[in-house]
């Protein structure tokens, strides 16, 4: 791999070790140190797609403008494109001193084409060059998670549909309250994972205007077509005031609080697999794929990948919070406190598509264990609430009255250590004289199910109904 070479000398007439790109003032380079907080291409570097699809945008703008030559700003677009293949095939080799991916882009370009790579720069500034880049970076952030998670509602509304009728005990307090269906419970996921997409949705809506020729933080006195950029780079259109184009980072926070919710979502989801894969739940099965084993105990299967992404929403969260404090109190327009809204910006993004992705797998991966589920969902005298209805429906008995009946029936119950449906006409009419044989007809789990069809019940027919219009939904996106 052939590394390219970079063009950091002085110009002439300038000092050694000075910034080639913005030197001209300048009598001697900057302290070590300096150069080592100041630079950001250890991070930024990740922007070089985002950045070159800006400065063509920009370039070509300049020539239907009349402010670059066309012919200047084809040598631009064309060494932009071998700047970018160097890069992407890893054969480019970044540099501190040029700080950043602008600078180390436009100097690349300077050596590949040499002189009008110095008119790339013309009517922009870095700050609306970052602004950009980082807009286009979280746009495409933003596109890619809505995709990962349409994938994740389409394999949780798959296995809904699978098991529509598949019964397991639902809990309220982690108590066992009401049978309902796993099905009923992977789309509830569906639910929540689409509010989360139609945040991002929202928050994609918001950002996706322009903010370059904003320039430093003034605009300028070039004649530049701030439309046809921003149409070029699939902006609705341009950020209407320069100093809050190069300023804002409100988008960036907008996504990191999106993604915080979205991955507290993903953690209640994490954390429902690593209950259902223990002994004493034994709910759903993971494969090898995503097990790990222990290195002590041989007959350990540890749910990891589960763990993992139940513990995600601390990284991202953190991210929210580190870029609130460094927005916090900042004055307009631009101060270079902004250069540290990336990584932990890049690294709440990363994180949160990686749980996304795992949990696909896992969801995909995850088998139910019907008979575990159907067997926990009988005790715990869960078709108590239908024995109440029935008292309320069949002896017309006020709901207060038949809750205390019932309770009464349960005391029983346990006294007798059976379930409901396991105690004689007998027992019950001990409690309730005019109970009749009828009532046995509701103590089941699969007719305490069917019986819920209220609109968003749990009943198998609604779980199957709800599966299928969310499998047409997701079919597009
Ligand atoms: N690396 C900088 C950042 O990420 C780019 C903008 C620098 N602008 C400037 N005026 N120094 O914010």
């Amino acid at each position: 791999m052939t590394k390219a070479k970079q063009t950091t000398g002085p110009k002439p007439g300038q000092k050694a070790g000075s910034n080639s790109m913005w030197g001209g003032r300048f009598a001697s380079g900057p302290a070590a140190i300096m150069a080592e907080i100041n630079a950001s291409i250890g991070f930024d570097k990740r922007l070089f797609a985002q950045d070159i699809a800006g400065s063509k945008a920009h370039a070509a703008m300049l020539a239907a403008q009349g402010i670059i030559s066309k012919a200047d700003a084809v040598a631009i677009s064309k060494g932009l494109d071998t700047v970018k293949a160097e890069i992407a095939a890893g054969d480019f080799s970044f540099s501190t001193a040029l700080e950043d991916i602008h600078m180390n882009v436009e100097s690349r370009l300077k050596e590949v084409i040499g002189e009008p790579a110095g008119r790339l720069h013309t009517a922009r500034s870095r700050n609306d060059q970052v602004a950009t880049d980082m807009r286009l970076y979280v746009r495409d952030v933003v596109d890619a998670l809505d995709a990962a998670l349409t994938d994740l509602m389409r394999a949780l509304a798959e296995k809904a549909d699978a098991h529509h009728a598949t019964i397991m005990p639902g809990f309220t307090h982690l108590q066992v309250a009401q049978p309902i269906t796993f099905g009923h419970h992977c789309l509830a996921y569906v639910e929540m994972l689409s509010r989360d997409r139609g945040r991002l949705r929202d928050a994609r809506a918001r950002l996706n205007e322009s903010p370059l020729g904003a320039a430093a933080l003034a605009g300028t006195p070039y004649p530049i077509d701030r439309k046809a950029t921003a149409k070029a780079l699939g902006f609705a259109g341009p950020m209407r005031n320069s100093l809050d184009a190069v300023s804002a980072r409100d988008y960036v926070l907008e996504v990191l609080a999106a993604c915080a919710i979205c991955s507290v979502t993903l953690s209640r989801m994490a954390e429902e697999i690593v209950l259902w894969t223990t002994a004493q739940f034994r709910f759903v099965k993971l494969s090898d794929k995503f097990t790990t084993g222990s290195s002590i105990m041989p007959q350990k299967r540890n749910p990891d990948a589960a763990e993992l992404v139940r513990a995600k929403p601390g990284r991202i969260l953190g991210a929210f919070m580190a870029l609130a404090v460094v927005m916090k109190g900042l004055p307009l327009a631009y101060s270079k406190d902004m250069q540290e809204d990336k990584e932990p910006a890049f690294d709440a993004f990363d994180a949160v598509a990686l749980a996304v992705a795992a949990m696909a797998g896992m969801v995909r991966d995850m088998e139910p264990n019907a008979e575990a589920m159907r067997a926990a969902a009988m005790t715990g005298y869960s078709t108590a609430t239908d024995l109440a209805d029935w008292l309320v429906r069949s002896l017309r008995m006020p709901f207060r009255e038949a809750h205390h009946v019932t309770g009464r029936i349960v005391a029983l119950a346990e006294k007798k250590a059976v379930r409901l449906d396991e105690l004689s006409l007998a027992d019950l009419q001990s409690v309730e004289s005019r109970i009749s044989r009828e009532v046995f007809k509701v103590l089941s789990v699969e007719a305490s199910v069917a019986s819920r069809t209220s609109f968003g019940g749990t009943a198998p027919r609604n779980v199957k109904k709800a599966a299928v219009e969310w499998l047409k939904q997701l079919k597009d996106r």
